[in-house]
């Protein structure tokens, strides 16, 4: 069987999907690889390098697409990529199912099964393979190093003989997996952290890493049975604006994550809100490509409102590929290991396996 890969839309994407390293465990299941020319060459990974771990390194794309069995992507094919993809192939990716509805149903059409990882159960076996988890990890830990290059202050305490620096204050909205390694980092900075969720498993994490929990009362159980938040009750909102509005006044950083599965971002911070702030102030959206936790938030841009950055991030993985690209293609790789029959020397989709089950699309 045959693994192949080809080169992202280098405009908007610079992660990789398949490294030296990770090509190397694929031939060791037994399976062939292929990648098109000059693959990983903007993030300095030569052909050779791939040839080095014994992959055949192809021309163009469509030789590729036209030998695979398996293509590994970070994001959906284009539909020229569609057009040359044969039947029977199989696609991996984060292809963002509910954005690109139209490209996947042509792609099913072409009775390709396709895999989409950001759908994978959050299941103690699909640890290894959970995309979500890689990229929303290093996106904590780039919120807090972006912010703090933004921020005009030292963040941690400092004893000199010209006088004390006080530590900086950061609070992070949404303690899942984003928000807690934000907590780890900015805690390693010397920041005061806290933070808060709707979740209310996430207290005990929070105050494991350093942080300081805000709760808002709340009796209704606000976790889904797969893990995620569910939307926010009117009388939660209120309740938790005025926790948030004691807690602007005091911090100088605010990391914000929350998300809800399928849903816009949900709006936490009003206007209002955000004015609490003291000049000087960040608040970094890492929710901005969803639609936004913050108000002043657009994707891509930093707003200055009466002197508090409002920081909208977008496709923050381009700001450390190598890492992102390294942990993504492993991530494909587990799954890779999953689904193919060494003994069989097939790909075998078998449903009874919740993994292959909940990550295949069946139609959008
Ligand atoms: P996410 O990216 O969907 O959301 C980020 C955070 O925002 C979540 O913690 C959510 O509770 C919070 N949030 C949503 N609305 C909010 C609001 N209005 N105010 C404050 N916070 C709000 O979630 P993520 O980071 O992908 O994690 C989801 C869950 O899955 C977590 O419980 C995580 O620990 C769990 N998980 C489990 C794994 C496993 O293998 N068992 C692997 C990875 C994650």
């Amino acid at each position: 069987m045959i693994v192949g890969s080809i080169k992202e839309d280098l405009t908007k994407e610079k992660r990789v999907s398949m490294t030296p390293e990770t090509a190397k465990n694929l031939i060791g299941l037994g399976l062939k690889v292929i990648i098109e020319k000059d693959f990983a060459s903007h993030l300095g990974i030569r052909n050779k390098d791939y040839e080095k771990a014994g992959v055949e390194v192809k021309n163009s794309s469509i030789e590729v697409l036209d030998s695979c069995n398996l293509l590994m992507k970070v994001n959906c094919p284009s539909d020229d990529e569609i057009n040359n993809l044969k039947e029977n192939t199989i696609l991996l990716g984060m292809l963002n199912p509910s954005k690109n509805k139209n490209l996947i149903n042509e792609i099913i059409k072409k009775n390709v099964k396709v895999f989409s990882l950001e759908l994978l159960p959050r299941i103690t076996r699909a640890q290894s393979m959970d995309v979500l988890s890689s990229q929303s990890n290093l996106a904590g830990y780039r919120a807090v190093i972006d912010s703090v290059a933004e921020f005009e202050k030292a963040v941690p305490m400092m004893m000199t003989a010209a006088g004390t620096v006080p530590a900086a204050k950061v609070l992070v909205i949404g303690a899942g997996v984003a928000g807690l390694q934000a907590i780890a980092t900015a805690k390693r900075l010397g920041a005061i952290v806290s933070a808060t969720d709707v979740r209310a498993a996430s207290k005990e994490q929070v105050e494991s890493l350093g942080g300081k929990f805000l709760t808002v009362e709340q009796s209704e159980d606000m976790e889904t049975a797969g893990g995620y938040a569910k939307e926010a009750s009117d009388d939660y909102k209120k309740k938790q604006a005025e926790i948030m509005k004691d807690a602007l006044k005091k911090n100088d950083i605010v990391i914000c994550t929350a998300l809800i599965p399928g849903k816009p971002a949900p709006r936490i911070l009003t206007e209002d809100l955000v004015k609490l702030m003291r000049p000087g102030s960040i608040v970094y959206d890492l929710a901005a490509e969803q639609g936004g936790n913050s108000a002043f938030s657009e994707s891509g841009k930093i707003n200055t409102v009466e002197g508090i950055k409002i920081i909208g991030v977008k496709s923050l993985m381009n700001s450390l590929p190598l890492t992102a690209s390294s942990l993504y293609a492993k991530n494909l790789f587990s799954f890779i290991r999953n689904l193919y029959s060494r003994e069989k020397k097939e790909f075998s989709i078998n449903l009874e396996d919740e993994i292959i089950d909940k990550s295949l699309i069946k139609g959008v």
